[in-house]
């Protein structure tokens, strides 16, 4: 791999801490996709946050830029949510893929992307009720969903700084 830079698309903000956690970890620039210097074919690592089970801008991204690294930022636990994406872009197999869980705010949230979150927001709630027990991970996700909150931590991008080593 001959990675050049981190590139991420971020609505809210918590991508774009994963992506500048990222950064500062592998000397590697970040920019945001849509102002990013990079020649077109560039290799990059990609992060964008998930809307509705796809990762945003991922195509938009891809028709740019060779992707060697994707990573989205979800509300579900990190992991969760690797091969239903794998699954949703028709990734191959040997694509690395991590989903890594993020944060959520709905008063930074506006127009159709409130509406969208919010029936997101209890679909999530509804499976999560739905099982018979409950981790304190999915307490956590309802009480993000509920108040707010943010669960981006650097721990979880061990695995990313693993494979680039
Ligand atoms: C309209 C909308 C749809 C979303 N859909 C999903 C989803 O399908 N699965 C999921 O895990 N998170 C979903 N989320 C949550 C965001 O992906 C998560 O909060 C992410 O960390 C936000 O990153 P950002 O701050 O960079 O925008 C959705 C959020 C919004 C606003």
């Amino acid at each position: 791999m001959n990675i050049k830079a981190i590139v991420y698309t971020s609505n809210t903000g918590y991508t774009q801490k994963y992506a500048k956690m990222l950064g500062d970890k592998t000397g590697l620039p970040v920019y945001p996709l849509t102002d990013c210097p990079l020649p077109k074919g560039s290799e990059i690592i990609y992060l964008g946050w998930l809307m509705a089970g796809s990762i945003v801008d991922y195509k938009k991204a891809s028709k740019l830029y060779d992707i060697k690294i994707l990573i989205g930022s979800c509300l579900g636990t990190t992991g969760s949510m690797d091969a239903s994406v794998r699954k949703s872009h028709k990734l191959p197999d040997d694509m690395p893929v991590f989903t890594l869980w993020g944060g959520f705010d709905i008063n930074k949230l506006h127009g159709i992307y409130k509406l969208m979150m919010k029936i997101v927001g209890k679909a999530i709630k509804n499976k999560i009720n739905k099982q018979e027990t409950k981790t304190a991970e999915d307490l956590k996700i309802i009480d993000m969903l509920d108040h707010g909150g943010s669960a981006v931590d650097e721990k979880y991008l061990e695995p990313i700084l693993k494979l680039l080593q």
